[in-house]
């Protein structure tokens, strides 16, 4: 029996801009991304949530027909409980949460991968992979489209938007057309797998092919959310971030809530790593994790703006949160010499060919609070990681082969130690059937089975 925490459900949630010096607050109906000063905003909730409710969440694995014990994301709703709801009543949660019936994250757990274990040459016992690809949409971001959704049903919204690399507007587009509301995806022309695109088509929103790269498309869905009345669901979104908290949720409820040593993500938007930070800040504030696990952050070499400034790549300088004074000006002027030298991100894993990525600030928060680390893979890394992954039976995209490779660079510089606890997320399913086509055709390549004659 679910022994149900009313006292857990009271806690008020409001929204705060995270500049610790700005620290302007919204009530949690409130559509804005930013505060007035142009800052990120957090969810924040009044009360601690009590590490009691682990029980409860492992209750919930049996689901007893309620979708929303068996979704991997409103399992833990308590600990993103912005929406106030306080019943376990199926049909009462219904009315407000988005579900695709349960499916977010209800497949999503960390597994052990020997073939990959033996590539990267890490213990066996120590390394997960979480894939996050098995999402009814094909990747993590329906974790942050449920809860994002949510908020953009409760606000009354007719419309979502979103910029998109593909796998946002697969989620977006998926999401919208079970809700009845309308979605419209920008989308870089040319520069998205076919997978993905025509996720958008079936799903039947509207797409918007922007000349120019994502960092472009993000802006013009910005700028037209705003002048059209749109409900914008990419990750500068709060509530996408409370949705993705779940990630790290799964994974460590799996390990017994016992921190592994590091997290790693591909980086993109640093949506995740945003999630991640604000997940282990809480949990640990909350006294759910005795430890803080390091997160660490995988750019592809081709779209590394966040290694090269916390790397002092670019004017020698290690871009800090510096304890909520990151210094923004060095974040411009790199973003101005991008433009002046006509530097744009390039690499073949599209889903993180990202210049200018809209989470780093609350990313840089994330790496502060665990004591994190950026480093670069190459492209042809992250398709060895891919499909290392494939031969233990599970399915990724190249950029999510960036965790796999990226694990594997950290090792070999000493800095993941053999023994180390590690989890590495697997961001997203393969959509570019392709890839692992001309993959397994060049037989220099390390995995390669290429085709008989
Ligand atoms: N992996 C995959 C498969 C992705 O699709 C993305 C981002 C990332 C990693 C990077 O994650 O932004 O949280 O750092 N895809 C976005 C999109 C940008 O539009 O689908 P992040």
């Amino acid at each position: 029996m679910i022994k149900y925490l009313q006292l857990q459900m009271q806690g008020d949630a409001y929204l705060k801009c995270v500049n610790p010096k700005c620290g302007l607050e919204y009530p949690i109906m409130s559509t804005n991304v930013q505060c007035e000063n142009g800052h990120v905003l957090d969810v924040i909730y009044k009360n601690k949530i009590s590490p009691d409710l682990k029980e409860v969440f492992y209750q919930r694995r049996d689901s007893k027909g309620n979708i929303f014990n068996e979704s991997g994301v409103w399992r833990f709703r308590e600990l993103l409980n912005f929406c106030q709801i306080d019943t376990e009543d199926n049909d009462e949660c219904s009315k407000y949460l988005v579900s695709l019936d349960g499916a977010e994250g209800r497949q999503s757990k960390p597994y052990q991968m020997s073939k990959a274990a033996e590539f990267i040459g890490i213990n066996k016992e120590g390394l997960w992979l979480q894939p996050e690809g098995y999402n009814p949409s094909g990747s993590f971001k329906d974790n942050g489209m449920v809860t994002a959704v949510t908020h953009a049903k409760m606000v009354g919204a007719k419309k979502i938007v979103c910029a998109s690399t593909g796998n946002t507007s697969a989620s977006a587009g998926m999401f919208a057309a079970n809700e009845g509301i309308k979605c419209d995806v920008y989308i870089p022309a040319g520069q998205i797998a076919p997978g993905k695109l025509s996720q958008a088509y079936q799903f039947g929103a509207q797409i918007i092919q922007v000349e120019g790269n994502f960092d472009d498309a993000l802006k013009q869905s910005l700028d037209d959310a705003k002048n059209y009345d749109g409900y914008t669901v990419n990750s500068v979104n709060p509530f996408r971030i409370e949705g993705q908290k779940t990630i790290p949720f799964r994974a460590l409820e799996y390990l017994n809530w016992e921190s592994p040593d590091w997290i790693i993500y591909p980086g993109g938007a640093l949506g995740n790593t945003s999630s991640c930070g604000k997940a282990l800040m809480e949990l640990y504030e909350w006294g759910w994790i005795k430890k803080i696990p390091r997160i660490a952050v995988i750019n592809s070499e081709g779209a590394s703006t966040l290694s090269d400034l916390y790397n002092g790549k670019f004017e020698d300088e290690e871009l800090r949160w510096n304890k909520g004074n990151p210094n923004t000006e060095l974040i411009s002027r790199y973003y101005d010499h991008l433009d002046k030298e006509g530097l744009r991100p390039k690499t073949k894993a599209t889903a993180i060919q990202i210049g200018r990525p809209a989470n780093i600030i609350k990313g840089l928060r994330a790496l502060e609070f665990t004591n994190g680390i950026v480093t670069t893979v190459s492209d042809s890394e992250m398709l060895d990681g891919m499909s290392v992954v494939g031969l233990n039976g599970f399915d990724c995209e190249m950029a999510s082969g960036a965790s796999v490779a990226g694990i594997k660079k950290l090792m070999e510089e000493g800095i993941i130690k053999k023994d180390d606890v590690v989890v590495g997320i697997l961001t997203g399913r393969q959509k570019d059937a392709m890839i692992p086509v001309d993959y397994h055709s060049n037989s220099k390549n390390i995995f390669a089975n290429p085709p008989k004659k």
